[in-house]
C-alpha cells in the first residue's frame, strides 16, 4: 500500500438479497484516495453510490452482504474486522455525512447533546469537555455556539446540515465520505454549504470522497472524479482532465446533460435517454451498451477493461476512439431524437 494513499478498495462486490434475486449494488470496484484528496462520486439514482459509502464504513443494512474484495484503511482491512474493531473506527478514522441526515437528526436531544454524545462514547470525554469541543465545532461550521441547547426543529434546513457536518468531524477522522451533502437544500444555502465543505478541506486537510448526481457540484470540490454506472466504475481520473475531455460516451452524455443558460432557451434541456439497468439482472458486457450511440457487438459480448487514456482510466472497448468526439458530438444525433419526447 502506498503511503500516500489513506484508503484503497480493491475488487469490492456487494449484493443486497432481495425477494426478486440479488440486487448487485457494486460490482468490481477498485480505486484508491490520497491523502489530503476529495474524490467526487457521481453517477444517476441506483447506480450504488450510497452502497459504496456504507460499504467503506462497514454500516450496510442487513440483507446486505459484501461478497468480495479489500477496504484498506490506513492499510487495516475493514472488511476483516469485527464489530468491536468497528467501533474503533467509526466516526474516529473514517466518518459518513449520510445521505438527508440532516432529518434524522434525533427530535428529543438537543443537537449540542448529539455531537457531545459522540465525544463522550468514543473519547472518554467529560460532558463538560465535550461540551467545549462542541463550541469549537460549531465556530468551524459557521454555527452560532448560542444555538448549542435548541433542538432540532428551532434550526432551519442548513443549521441542521451544518450540526451533520461537525459530528461527522468531531473526533477528526482521516476519511470523511460526504453523501449528498446538499442536495435536500435550496440553492443559496447549498452553495454555503459547498463552500463551507471546502474550506474544512483546506483547514484540516481532509481526505474525503464527495457523493453528488450534480456535474458542476463535482467540479468544483473535487481533485479526482468517478463516474459510476450500474454498479460500475466507468471513468476516473483528474476532474480538470475528465471535465475537459470526458473519454466514456456515459460521462459524455451526463456533461452533455448539464443544464446551461443556452440549452434553456433553446429548449434543449435533454437527458440521456432510458433508465439504468435492473441490477438483480445486469446485462452481459457493458452495462452502458443499451443506451450507448456508440455499442457495437463487442460490448454485448466482453467487459471491458479499463483502458488508460492521458491518465484517465475508462472502462470501455472504444476508449481511445471516442476520446476526442465531444460530448454535443457523441449524444447529437440521440438527443434530437428524444428532444420532443424529453422536453
Ligand atoms: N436495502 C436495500 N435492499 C435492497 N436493495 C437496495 C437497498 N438499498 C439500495 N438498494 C438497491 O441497490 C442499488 C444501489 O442503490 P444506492 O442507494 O447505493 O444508489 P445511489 O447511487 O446512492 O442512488 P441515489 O442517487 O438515488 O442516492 C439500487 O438498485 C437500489 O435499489
Ligand atoms: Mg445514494
Amino acid at each position: 500500500m502506498s503511503s500516500e494513499n489513506v484508503l484503497e478498495v480493491k475488487n469490492l462486490r456487494v449484493h443486497y438479497t432481495t425477494a426478486r434475486g440479488d440486487v448487485q449494488a457494486v460490482r468490481d470496484v477498485s480505486f484508491s484516495l490520497k491523502r489530503g484528496e476529495t474524490l467526487g462520486l457521481a453517477g444517476e439514482s441506483g447506480c450504488g453510490k450510497s452502497t459504496l459509502g456504507y460499504s467503506l464504513m462497514r454500516l450496510l443494512p442487513a440483507n446486505a452482504k459484501i461478497i468480495s474484495g479489500e477496504i484498506l484503511l490506513e492499510g487495516e482491512n475493514v472488511i476483516d474486522m469485527d464489530e468491536v474493531m468497528l467501533r474503533k473506527i467509526r466516526w474516529k478514522k473514517i466518518s459518513m455525512i449520510f445521505q438527508g441526515a440532516m432529518n434524522a437528526l434525533n427530535p428529543v436531544f438537543t443537537v449540542g447533546d448529539q455531537i457531545a454524545e459522540v465525544l463522550t462514547l468514543h473519547e472518554g470525554m467529560t460532558k463538560r469537555e465535550a461540551y467545549e469541543v462542541v463550541r469549537e465545532l460549531f465556530i468551524q461550521v459557521g454555527l452560532d455556539p448560542s444555538r448549542i441547547k435548541d433542538y432540532p426543529h428551532q434550526l432551519s434546513g442548513g443549521m441542521k446540515q451544518r450540526v451533520v457536518i461537525a459530528m461527522a468531524l468531531a473526533l477528526n477522522p482521516s476519511v470523511v465520505i460526504a453523501d449528498e451533502p446538499t442536495t435536500a437544500l435550496d440553492v443559496t444555502i447549498q452553495a454555503q454549504i459547498q463552500d463551507l465543505m471546502k474550506r474544512l478541506q483546506r483547514r484540516y486537510g481532509l481526505s474525503m470522497i464527495y457523493i453528488t448526481h450534480d456535474l458542476a457540484v463535482l467540479a468544483e470540490v473535487s481533485h479526482r472524479v468517478m463516474i459510476m454506472y450500474a454498479g460500475q466504475i466507468m471513468e476516473i481520473g483528474d476532474v480538470v482532465k475528465i471535465y475537459k475531455r470526458p473519454v466514456h460516451p456515459y460521462t459524455k452524455g451526463l456533461i452533455a446533460s448539464v443544464p446551461t443558460i443556452q440549452k434553456v432557451k433553446e429548449k434543449r434541456l435533454i437527458s440521456i435517454p432510458g433508465a439504468p439497468p435492473d441490477l438483480v439482472n445486469p446485462p452481459s458486457g457493458c452495462p452502458f451498451r443499451l443506451r450507448c450511440p456508440f455499442a457495437k457487438e463487442i460490448c454485448k459480448e466482453k467487459e471491458p477493461p479499463y483502458v488508460n487514456v492521458d491518465g484517465v482510466l475508462v472502462k470501455c472497448h472504444f476508449a481511445r476512439e471516442l476520446a476526442d468526439v465531444s460530448p454535443e458530438e457523441a449524444w447529437e444525433s440521440v438527443f434530437e431524437k428524444y428532444e420532443y419526447e424529453t422536453v
